[in-house]
């Protein structure tokens, strides 16, 4: 099945705006003939030069077996110009904002040849990545953290197709706000081509000063921990209002990532719709029409943009407030993401895009065991805590299943905030039938809701972390452990309350204020001051 009723719509609305239908065509029945005298999309290419300015450049592969990634990844400190005519000093993996592009196809393997040579030490998390246990990143539970001048090697199989990303795991609103984050793309050959060329858009943002310095780590105080730190310069792929060159009727597949601490990206654009294919795990079960696209932090969208807008056109894709919450959405403007200029050519008739993408079983819940995880919030004095039933991490005791078994878990949040609730390691399904089926390891659960999903361990046992994403959030104790036993493995039998707490406390406590951070700024974050 396809669905071609809305792109034609679109393609014959091109025509009107393009002037090219007035060839006698007009009156009842006006034949899709007309359409027909396009060139189809699949017959000509992206404008010359199109995602220029947006292009994420690849890690350079070092082993010749094409299926095998291997690259080197160094964080480290190097300055950048974001803002015209200032200089910023960025945290970064091999010195590009977002770090390189790790593309590969599913089934291969990936090698990381990791340096820090950050000022703090480090770790390195594969987001939404099935890897094993060992590889996940998690500091103090799977492994050391990576101190100043430290390497460690990351190796693990790609096992699922779909737009995932990496970022740091050590003091995490601090690290990834300061820019350490990167995309990765797995790629499955057996994808229709019609989705069109792809583009990858790694959204963020950053807390800046007019010069270009970034504010101080504890900008915004304990408000800023309570609503998570939003910054005042969007960034999309590094940078501040890109451009991009589409056109008319020439699809381009968009793999969106939101890498923010906290803020959340409402994608709009007039007289657009998009289709979404997926998001964490690649395809769901079907495509869907959508006006918006919305990522919650950690998240990912897959979709289609067919660009609708008459040759010539140039327009701004923009951010546009959403409702997350408390303050989130009173007395703030739309912000400009980037720009998308519709080039001087004749338009074309997109592909149709099918409708049944992906089969999708749903988890045999049948006996499942239940767990209720709510999102706590708590004022102890001056400092806020957060936690899951009212435990921070650091005294919580690890959630536990076993090697093969389905869970359900209730996410309650009462909270006046929305969370975007995200485990480590596996994807799960959510349990609402108005959602069209698929794979997830983050979602928003909003403010005054539950939400109840379903998730099946496999065979990689290990101490996995789940956690809300909104970075400041996990932070301030939003965060848990869950212990996967092996029955069969005599050596993972659960662990003493004492072993999982022998975590050094300062992996999670220490804001590590960076050299360049300064105090020379007062000014607070625009957006955690509710302007
Ligand atoms: Cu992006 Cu612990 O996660
Ligand atoms: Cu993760
Ligand atoms: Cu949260």
């Amino acid at each position: 099945m396809t669905r071609i009723g809305g792109k034609l719509a679109i393609s014959l609305s091109i025509l009107a705006l393009a002037g090219l239908s007035a060839c006698g065509e007009r009156g009842a029945a006006a034949p899709p003939t007309a359409a027909a005298a396009l060139e189809r999309a699949s017959a000509v290419s992206q404008p010359d030069g199109w995602d220029q300015d947006l292009k994420i450049a690849p890690a350079q592969d070092l082993n010749p077996d094409p299926h095998v990634l291997e690259v080197n990844l160094e964080a480290k400190p190097v300055e950048l110009e974001i803002l015209p005519g200032k200089k910023t000093t960025v945290w970064t993996y091999n010195g590009q904002l977002p770090g390189p592009l790790l593309r590969a196809q599913v089934g291969d393997r990936v090698i990381v040849h990791f340096k820090n040579s950050l000022p703090v030490a480090t770790t390195i998390h594969w987001h939404g990545l099935r890897v094993t246990n060992d590889m996940d990143g998690a500091p103090g539970i799977t492994q050391p953290p990576v101190e100043p001048g430290g390497e460690f090697r990351y190796e693990f199989v790609l096992k699922d197709a779909g737009t995932y990303w990496y970022h740091p795991h050590v003091d995490s609103a601090v690290q990834v706000g300061h820019g350490l984050y990167g995309p990765i793309v797995v790629e499955d050959p057996k994808d229709p081509k019609a989705f069109g060329d792809e583009l990858v858009l790694m959204l963020s943002d950053m807390s800046l000063d007019d010069d270009g310095q970034p504010l101080p780590d504890d900008n915004g105080g304990q408000f800023g921990v309570l609503f998570g730190r939003e910054g005042s310069t969007l960034l999309v792929n590094g940078k501040v209002r890109p451009h991009l060159k589409v056109r008319a009727g020439k699809q381009q597949r968009w793999r969106v990532i939101n890498a923010a601490r906290a803020r959340y990206f409402n994608l709009r654009l007039p007289n657009h719709r998009f289709v979404r294919l997926g998001g964490d795990n690649g395809l769901a079960a079907r495509s869907e029409d959508l006006y918006s696209i919305v990522v919650s932090p950690g998240e990912r969208t897959d979709a289609v943009f067919t660009p609708a807008d008459p040759p010539g056109s140039h327009k701004v894709l923009q951010w546009v407030p959403f409702d997350r919450g408390y303050g989130s959405t009173f007395n703030r403007p739309r912000e400009d993401l980037f720009a998308i200029d519709t080039v001087d050519a004749p338009p074309v008739t997109p592909e149709p895009i099918p409708e049944t993408l992906r089969a999708i079983e749903p988890l045999d819940i049948s006996g499942a065991k239940e767990q209720r995880l709510a999102f706590t919030i708590a004022i102890d004095g001056k400092s806020v805590v957060m936690g899951f039933n009212g435990t921070a991490y650091e005294h919580a005791q690890p959630l536990e299943a076993r090697v093969g078994e389905t869970q359900v878990w209730h996410l309650v949040n009462d909270t006046d905030f929305a969370h975007p609730f995200h485990l480590h390691g596996f994807f799960f399904q959510v349990l609402d039938e108005t959602r069209v089926p698929e794979w997830k390891d983050t979602v928003s659960v909003p403010s005054k809701s539950e939400m109840k999903i379903a998730v099946k361990f496999d065979e990689r046992p290990g101490m996995w972390m789940y956690h809300c994403h909104i970075l400041e959030h996990a932070d301030a104790g939003m965060m848990g452990h869950l212990h996967v036993i092996d029955p069969a493995a005599p050596e993972s039998a659960p662990p003493s309350a004492a072993t999982h707490m022998h975590m050094p406390a300062h992996v999670h406590d220490a804001k590590a204020v960076p050299a360049d951070a300064g105090s020379s700024s007062t000014d607070v974050d625009r957006a955690d001051a509710q302007q």
